[in-house]
C-alpha cells in the first residue's frame, strides 16, 4: 500500500484546474480524470515511480499491464509500431472507446511497469473533451487503469473515485458522469489477425464492418493473449445472480427492459443506455448491502461488454 495523502484535491476542467492536473502529473503524482468510458487513474507513463504508485494505490497485481492514453494518432505512432489495421481503425474510431495493442517501438520511453514487461503496448485516444484537454496540457502519454481499488466496480462519476481512492491520490478532475459507461474495447493488432482481447464500449460488429473481416477471439487458455483479465473483477461486495427471471425476497433487482425493478439499466431496452448506467447502478445497489439479481441482457452489440462485466461481478471470489 502507498503512503496516505493528506487530502485529495477536487479539480474542475477550467483552464486553472487542467493546468494544476497537468502540473501534478509532471511532478509524478496521481490524477484521476474522466474519459467517455470510465474514470481513469492517471500517471506519467514515462515515470516508473509514478506508475508504481498506480499499482500501489489500487492494490493491483503488478502483472496487469496498463493502457497508455495519448492525444492523437501521431502521439501513438511515437510509442508503437503502426500498421494498416491500426491506420484503418484509428481513422474510423479515434478518438473513442477503442484500445489498440501494438508492438512497442524503439525509443518509446514508456516505463516497463506500464507494459508489465510485455513487448506490446495498449494505446488509446479518449474522446471526452476533459481527457483530451488534460492530455494536451500534459503533453505526454498518461498510463491509466480504471480509477477503482483493484477488483471493485469501475467508477463512472468523480464521487465513485472519491469513495474508492480518496485520500490515496493527489487529485480528481471532475467533469460529470461518463457517457459510455463500460471500458474501451481492446483489440490485439500485433498478431496474424486482429483479435478481440476485451469486449467494451465499441461493439465488435462495428469494428468488423470497418475491417471487412471477423475478429479472432481471444484464446482463453493463453494468459498472454489477455494479461490481467482476472475472472473475478468489477465485484460488488454483495453476491450477484445473473439471468434472473424472478426475484427472491431480500434480493435487489436490476432490470433491463420494461418491468418493475429496484433499478433498471434501460426501461426501453437500449443497450447504450444500459452500458452507461451499469456501474453506477451496481454502485447504488451495492451500497445497500443485499444480494443483487440481474435480469437477462441480450448478447449482442454493447450487450457483449455488459454481460462480460456482469459475469465478472458474479464470479466466485
Ligand atoms: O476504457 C478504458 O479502457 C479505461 C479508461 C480509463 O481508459 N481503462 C481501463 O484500463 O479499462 P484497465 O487497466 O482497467 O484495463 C486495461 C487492460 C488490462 O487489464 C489488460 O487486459 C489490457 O488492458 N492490456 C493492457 N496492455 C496490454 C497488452 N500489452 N497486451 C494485452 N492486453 C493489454
Ligand atoms: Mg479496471
Amino acid at each position: 500500500m502507498t503512503e496516505t495523502h493528506h487530502e485529495t484535491e477536487l479539480l474542475t476542467p477550467s483552464p486553472e484546474g487542467l493546468a494544476r492536473a497537468a502540473a501534478l502529473l509532471r511532478a509524478g503524482a496521481l490524477v484521476a480524470f474522466p474519459t467517455e468510458t470510465v474514470y481513469g487513474l492517471g500517471a506519467d507513463a514515462r515515470n516508473g515511480t509514478a506508475v508504481a504508485a498506480i499499482y500501489a494505490s489500487k492494490g493491483r497485481p503488478s502483472f496487469n499491464p496498463l493502457i497508455a492514453h495519448v492525444a492523437d494518432v501521431s502521439a501513438a505512432q511515437a510509442l508503437v509500431e503502426w500498421n494498416a489495421w491500426a491506420e484503418t481503425l484509428a481513422a474510423a474510431f479515434w478518438p473513442g472507446p477503442l484500445t489498440l495493442v501494438l508492438p512497442l517501438r524503439a525509443g518509446h520511453g514508456v516505463s516497463p511497469l506500464v507494459t508489465a514487461g510485455l513487448s506490446t503496448l495498449a494505446v488509446r485516444v479518449p474522446a471526452k473533451a476533459c481527457a483530451r484537454d488534460l492530455l494536451a496540457a500534459f503533453g505526454g502519454p498518461v498510463a491509466a487503469p480504471s480509477a477503482n481499488p483493484s477488483g471493485r466496480i469501475s467508477p463512472t462519476t468523480a464521487a465513485h473515485v472519491e469513495a474508492g481512492l480518496g485520500g490515496r491520490i493527489a487529485a480528481i478532475l471532475d467533469d460529470g458522469p461518463c457517457g459510455v459507461g463500460v471500458e474501451s474495447t481492446i483489440l490485439g493488432l500485433a498478431g496474424e489477425a486482429p483479435m478481440l482481447l476485451r469486449p467494451g464500449g465499441l461493439a465488435a460488429e462495428e469494428i468488423e464492418a470497418v475491417l471487412g473481416q471477423p475478429l479472432a477471439l481471444r484464446d482463453a487458455a493463453d494468459p498472454l493473449s489477455a494479461p490481467g483479465q482476472l475472472l473475478s473483477h468489477y465485484a460488488p461486495r454483495a453476491s450477484v445472480r445473473l439471468n434472473a427471471g424472478s426475484f427472491a425476497p431480500g434480493e435487489l433487482s436490476l432490470g433491463f427492459g420494461p418491468g418493475s425493478y429496484d433499478l433498471n439499466l434501460s426501461e426501453t431496452g437500449d443497450l447504450a443506455e444500459a452500458a452507461a448506467n451499469l456501474f453506477g447502478h451496481l454502485h447504488r445497489l451495492d451500497a445497500q448491502g443485499q444480494p443483487i439479481a440481474v435480469a437477462p441482457v441480450p448478447e449482442r452489440g454493447l450487450g457483449v461488454a455488459i454481460n462480460d462485466r456482469l459475469r465478472r461481478a458474479a464470479a466466485p471470489r
